[in-house]
C-alpha cells in the first residue's frame, strides 16, 4: 500500500527540457524517481515504475472516492470552490442564467460554442420534434405501481430507450451520436412527467411543439381539460434558469457514472441511465427534499435560534448549507434567490420562505457556520421554487436529471472522443486471505 513512509521525499524540480518533474525518493529502496507532472498532475501510471524488486507490482495510489485524483481532461465546465465561479464551456453561470435560455446551454456543453442564430433554429427544432416517446413507452410506465418513485421510472424508462434505439450503439457514427443527444434532451421531460402524471393516476399529456422547453415541461405536468396550456412566462422563466443551473457540474458522482458505464462502450442511453441511478441516491440529488422537510420542521421563525443550536451541538445539519467544492456562497444559490421572489409573486407567499430567509441571514452571521465556510448551496432554496410549482418533493430529483442530461451526453461525448480514456478499471487493495480449501458441505 501506498504511505506517507514509503513516498516520504517529494520535491518540484525543473528537468533539463524546462518540463516540471517531481522528484520521489522510495526510503525502501534508496532509488529515486522522476515523475514528470503535466497541468498540475503526475501520471498515476508512473508510479507503477517504483518497485522493491522486479516481482513487485509497483506503486499504486489508493483514493477512495476519487477526492484526489483527476479521471479526465475537460474543457466542459469550470468550478472554483473558492471563489464561488461556475463556468460551462468558460462562460460564467450568471451571464448565462441573465442571457441564455437552456436549450442554448445544452448546445453551448455539448458543442462547446454558443451556436449562430442558425444552429440555435436547427437544435431547436430537432429538439422540439423528438419530444415524443414510442407508445410502448407509455404501456411500459403504466406498468408500475401507483405509487411507484418517479426516479425509479424515469430510471428505468431512459435504459428502455435503448431497446428502442438499438441503433443508438454506433457510437462511433456520428449520425447516430447526434441523434441520441438529441432524443435524451428531447425525451427527459416526456418520460419525467408521464411518471409524474402515472403517480397522480391523471392521463399522461403529449408534448407540445408549440411550446418552449420549459413551457412544453408544465403543459405536460400540469395540462387538464384545456385546450391549450399557456404556461406563467415567468415561471417557465424560473424552471428555464434552474435547468440552467443544474446543466453540468463537473466530475461529480453521477457524471462519473455515465463516464465509468459509458467506458465500455456501452449506447449512451444505457450510460445516461447510470447517471440517473446514481442521482436517485439522497446525498446527491436529495438535499432540496431534506431542506423542505428541514423548514418544516422548524415550523416559524422563531423557533429557529433553537433549531440552530440545536445543529450546533451536532444533532443534525443545517440541509442546504455547505458544499464539497464551494467553500464560499454557491453562486447557483445567489441567482435562484433572485427567481424565488419573482416565482412567489406568481404563485402567491410561501411562509417556509420568512423562515428559509431569516434562517440564511443567522447562519451568516454566526461564527460556527462562517468558520467552517458554510454557505447556502444550490439547494436551499430550489425545493422552496418547486414547492411553489406544485411540484411534489418525489419529482424534485426528476427535475434535476432533465437539464443534468445534457452535461451528462457533453462529457460522454468528450469521453468517446478522448484517445486517453480505456474502460474503466481500478485497482484495489486486496485484504482478503488465501488461497485455501474448499469444504465440502458436510464438513463445515
Ligand atoms: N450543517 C452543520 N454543520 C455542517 C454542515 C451543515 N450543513 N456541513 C458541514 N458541517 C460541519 C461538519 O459537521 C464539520 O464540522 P467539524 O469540523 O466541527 O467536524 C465541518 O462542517 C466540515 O464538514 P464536512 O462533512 O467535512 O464537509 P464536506 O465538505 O465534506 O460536506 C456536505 C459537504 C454538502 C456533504 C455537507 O456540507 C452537508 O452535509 N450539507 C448538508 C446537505 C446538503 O445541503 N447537501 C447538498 C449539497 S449541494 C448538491 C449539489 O451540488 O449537487
Amino acid at each position: 500500500m501506498a504511505t506517507e513512509q514509503t513516498v516520504n521525499q517529494g520535491e518540484v524540480d525543473v528537468a533539463g527540457d524546462g518540463r516540471e518533474m517531481l522528484s520521489v525518493k522510495d526510503e525502501r529502496t534508496g532509488k529515486t524517481y522522476e515523475l514528470p507532472i503535466t497541468d498540475g498532475t503526475i501520471h498515476a501510471p508512473d508510479l507503477r515504475q517504483i518497485k522493491v524488486n522486479e516481482d513487485d507490482f509497483g506503486l499504486m495510489a489508493y483514493d477512495p472516492a476519487f477526492l484526489n485524483t483527476a479521471s479526465c481532461r475537460s474543457d466542459i465546465t469550470w468550478i472554483d470552490g473558492d471563489k464561488g465561479e461556475l463556468w460551462y464551456r468558460g462562460i460564467p453561470i450568471e451571464q448565462l442564467c441573465e442571457q441564455s435560455t437552456y436549450v442554448e446551454v445544452a448546445y453551448l456543453l455539448i458543442n462547446g460554442e454558443l451556436p449562430t442564430k442558425q444552429q440555435l433554429e436547427q437544435w431547436t427544432f430537432d429538439i422540439t420534434h423528438h419530444t415524443f416517446v414510442h407508445e410502448n413507452i407509455k404501456k411500459f410506465v403504466e406498468g408500475f405501481r401507483y405509487d411507484a418513485h418517479p426516479m425509479g421510472m424515469l430510471l428505468a424508462s431512459v435504459g428502455a430507450l435503448s431497446t428502442f434505439y438499438p441503433e443508438a450503439k454506433e457510437i462511433d457514427d456520428p449520425e447516430e451520436r447526434y441523434m441520441a443527444t438529441i432524443r435524451l434532451i428531447a425525451k427527459m421531460p416526456t418520460l419525467a412527467a408521464f411518471a409524474y402524471r402515472h403517480n397522480l393516476g391523471l392521463p399522461y399529456v403529449y408534448p407540445d411543439n408549440d411550446l418552449k422547453y420549459p413551457g412544453n415541461f408544465l403543459s405536460m405536468l400540469f395540462k387538464m381539460t384545456e385546450l391549450k396550456y399557456e404556461p406563467d412566462p415567468r415561471l417557465e422563466r424560473a424552471l428555464d434558469v434552474l435547468f440552467i443551473l443544474h446543466a453540468d457540474h463537473e466530475q461529480n458522482c453521477s457524471t462519473n457514472a455515465v463516464r465509468g458505464v459509458g467506458s465500455s462502450k456501452v449506447d449512451p442511453y444505457s450510460a445516461v441511465a447510470a447517471g440517473v441511478a446514481a442521482l436517485y441516491g439522497p446525498l446527491h440529488g436529495g438535499a432540496n427534499e431534506a431542506v423542505l422537510r428541514m423548514l418544516h420542521q422548524i415550523e416559524k421563525v422563531e423557533n429557529i435560534p433553537d433549531f440552530l443550536e440545536s445543529v450546533k451541538e451536532g444533532k443534525g445539519r443545517l440541509m442546504g448549507f455547505g458544499h464539497r467544492v464551494y467553500k464560499n456562497y454557491d453562486p447557483r444559490a445567489r441567482i435562484i434567490k433572485k427567481n424565488v421572489d419573482e416565482v412567489l409573486e406568481a404563485t402567491g407567499t410561501n411562509p417556509l420562505l420568512d423562515i428559509a430567509v431569516e434562517l440564511e441571514k443567522r447562519a451568516l452571521d454566526d461564527e460556527y457556520f462562517t468558520s467552517r465556510k458554510l454557505y447556502p448551496n444550490v439547494d436551499f432554496y430550489s425545493g422552496l421554487i418547486y414547492q411553489a410549482l406544485n411540484i411534489p418533493t418525489d419529482m424534485f430529483t426528476v427535475i434535476f436529471a432533465i437539464p443534468r442530461t445534457s452535461g451528462w451526453v457533453a462529457q460522454w461525448l468528450e469521453m468517446i472522443d478522448d484517445s486517453e480514456q480505456k474502460i474503466a478499471r481500478p485497482r484495489q487493495i486486496y485484504l482478503g486471505g488465501g488461497p485455501r480449501d474448499y469444504v465440502p458441505m458436510s464438513k463445515r
